[in-house]
Formats: C-alpha cells, structure tokens, sequence
C-alpha cells in the first residue's frame, strides 16, 4: 500500500487540528509498515494500532470540544461520523485482540485510511469556517434599483 502523504489541500488551517491529523497520517502510516514487515509481526501490529486507536480518540475529543465551543451547527452530524468511526474502529481493534491476523489488521488499514481522508476533506474542511470564526452569513444584496426618472 502506498502512504498517506499529508498534503497542503488538507490544511484546515488550524495548526492544532492539521499537527493532529499529521498525527493520525503518522499513525496509519505505521501501522502498515507493522502490517508488512518481511516475517508479520502481530506484537508489533497491536503496538501501533493501540497508538491509531488512543491519538485518534483524543483527537476526536478535541475537534468536540472546539465544535461545542463554537456552538457549531452541524455538531450532531460531525461527532455522529466520530461515534461511528469510534465503533467501528473499536470492534475492528477487539476482532484483532482476539485473532491477531494480517488480513484483519489490513481491514483496520483500510477503513483508517479510507476514512480518515475523506472525513479531513469533507466534515472536518466545512467545520474550519465556523471555528476560525469566518461563518458569517453572505450579506443581503441590495435590491435592484428602480428606473432613475
Ligand atoms: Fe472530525
């Protein structure tokens, strides 16, 4: 698989947010190296998911804690794709602590590096204007002006 490289169309201009999804990008990243060392090395798989799964959770806890603090109008929906992407990474995370396999950490890659993308580029990106605090309604434009006598 080739590597996640954070790019600069993923900023979302917040430092903390972007050195987090750094972070995260780091963390997928190593969990495939784990994945496809010469001989697959099931402790070493464990470690750097265990280090995806706790970064990715404090991560979410913080774009929460930003979002509620904005009072951010699609919160709902965003932390719903957070508690979906938390469950599904936890029972992919206890199938693995119960058979530690290649093919079950590959779908754990998978679906962290599928999803982690896409939620950077579309929920987290239409968050960002709301946050800096740029969400400002486009103004009413001023109506026609009437034929000049
Ligand atoms: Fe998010």
């Amino acid at each position: 698989m080739p590597y996640i490289i954070w790019r600069s169309r993923m900023s979302v201009g917040i430092e903390r947010i972007d050195e987090d999804h750094k972070q995260m990008i780091r963390c997928v990243n190593d969990l495939d190296t784990a994945i496809n060392q010469a001989v697959y090395d099931p402790r070493l798989t464990a470690q750097t998911l265990l280090s995806l799964c706790q970064y990715t959770k404090s991560h979410f806890d913080r774009e929460e804690m930003l979002m509620r603090a904005v009072e951010y109008p699609d919160f709902a929906v965003h932390k719903h794709q957070h508690d979906t992407a938390r469950a599904m990474l936890q029972d992919i995370c206890e199938s693995f602590m119960q058979a530690p396999e290649k093919a079950v950490a590959e779908r754990i890659y998978k679906f962290a590096a599928d999803w982690l993308v896409q939620h950077i580029l579309i929920a987290d990106m239409k968050m960002v204007p709301h946050i800096v605090g740029t969400a400002t309604p486009a103004p009413a434009l001023a109506p026609v002006p009437s034929a000049v006598s």
